[in-house]
């Protein structure tokens, strides 16, 4: 056991309390000494709950010659400002995803990172897993032989969070199902895919469900409670597309809504060997294998294990070790930010995009 981390948490909403906090209190590395949000009531409840400190700004927290390292678990629209702010403060940053609402924003925080030497992971909890990570050991032992085809599908019938809330104004959140829930496919499969770069992106966006708020027809919303009828949603909440890069061929369709009932969220990695769907949301998968001149489908399972946890115990070691290289720093991470850009330039310009 090194030295203990002294812990800031800022935002202290969904993500922190599902995952960050109780996985820094299951730490015995970790102190988690400030929890903080801009709502009073979010960091008092937090602070009473974790045995922290409530504070309102986070500057309290990054000014605090106490304090080692942060989770920024904040709406999308202010993780690049408060993580630069932090890395020059001299703190290690784990930054929720995604990175940064556009690609720029992105770059300059990885700039930041590059000069202080200090630590920017972000929250990529996928690399985290233990089926991924499974998934990953076998296309990397060549059980599926040359990938030459990514498919992706992150598509749901109703799932559009909050609608006229911050999910669906795109000054808060860069944009819609892409930015929130294709990140993590796009990130599991260049990370499983051996981080091939992107060359080509083309693509299309829609938005014609939820942009008629008042006739959007839905069940529940399932971030924030209900629509905001004044609201705003000028996101997508559906894409199609096809990224070349210099391995696999990756196409995708996402969707928050669409008027197809079928919740299809599965990635096929498709090789000349074999073959892998894995389940997105349960984190089984089946391989299949043409070994020995047969067709065979195995269906794997095994410790699923807290990708949460994992993700916070592995951040607290590389902060006691100094070790800026976890698969989920932001030089590597940064190809995301780069392919979700082409994604909406393509959308927006409604043509092929070259990297
Ligand atoms: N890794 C994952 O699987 C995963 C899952 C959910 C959300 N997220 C990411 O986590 C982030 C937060 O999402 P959420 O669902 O928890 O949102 P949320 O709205 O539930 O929580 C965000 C909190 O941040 C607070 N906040 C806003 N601005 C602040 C500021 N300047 N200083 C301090 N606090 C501030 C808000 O008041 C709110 O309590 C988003 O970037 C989202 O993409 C990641």
């Amino acid at each position: 056991m090194g030295k203990k981390v002294k812990i800031g948490v800022i935002g202290c909403g969904r993500i922190a309390n599902a995952s960050h906090l109780p996985s820094y209190r299951n730490n015995p590395d970790a102190e988690l000494v400030y929890v903080c949000d801009i709502l009073k009531d979010r960091a008092d409840e937090a602070a009473k709950e974790y045995g922290a400190k409530a504070v309102y700004d986070y500057k309290e927290v990054i000014n605090d010659p106490e304090i080692d390292a942060i989770s920024i678990c904040t709406p999308n629209y202010c993780h690049s400002s408060i993580a630069i702010e932090a890395l020059n403060a001299g703190k290690d940053v784990l930054c929720e995803k995604p990175a940064a609402r556009i690609l720029s924003e992105a770059e300059e925080m990885r700039e930041a990172k590059n000069k202080t030497g200090k630590i920017l992971n972000i929250g990529v909890v996928n690399r985290f897993k233990n089926g991924v990570n499974k998934v990953k050991e076998l296309i990397e032992g060549g059980e599926l032989g040359n990938i030459h085809h990514v498919y992706m599908s992150f598509r749901a019938y109703r799932s559009i969070p909050g609608i006229g809330g911050a999910f669906t104004t795109k000054a808060i959140s860069g944009g819609g199902v892409l930015i929130d829930w294709g990140i993590h496919f796009i990130d599991l499969v260049l990370y499983c895919c051996g981080e091939p770069k992107a060359k080509t992106v083309s693509s299309e966006a829609f938005c014609h469900l939820g942009k008629d708020i008042k006739n959007y027809n839905y069940v529940y919303m399932w971030a924030e409670p209900s629509a905001d009828f004044n609201g705003t949603c000028d996101i997508e909440e559906s894409i199609t597309g096809l990224i070349r890069t210099d391995g696999p061929v990756i196409s995708f369709n996402g969707a928050w809504a669409q008027n197809i009932d079928e919740d299809e969220m599965f990635i096929d990695f498709m090789g000349d060997k074999g073959g892998i769907r894995y389940m997105y949301r349960t984190g089984e998968f089946t391989y299949y294998s043409t070994k020995n001149g047969m067709l065979s489908s195995t269906k794997y399972t095994y410790r699923q294990g807290d990708a949460f946890q994992n993700e916070i115990d592995a951040y607290i070691k590389a902060v006691q070790e100094g070790n800026d290289q976890l698969p989920s720093n932001i030089n590597i991470n940064i190809e995301t930010s780069r392919i979700m850009d082409a994604i909406y330039r393509s959308a927006e310009q409604h043509r092929e995009i070259t990297l």
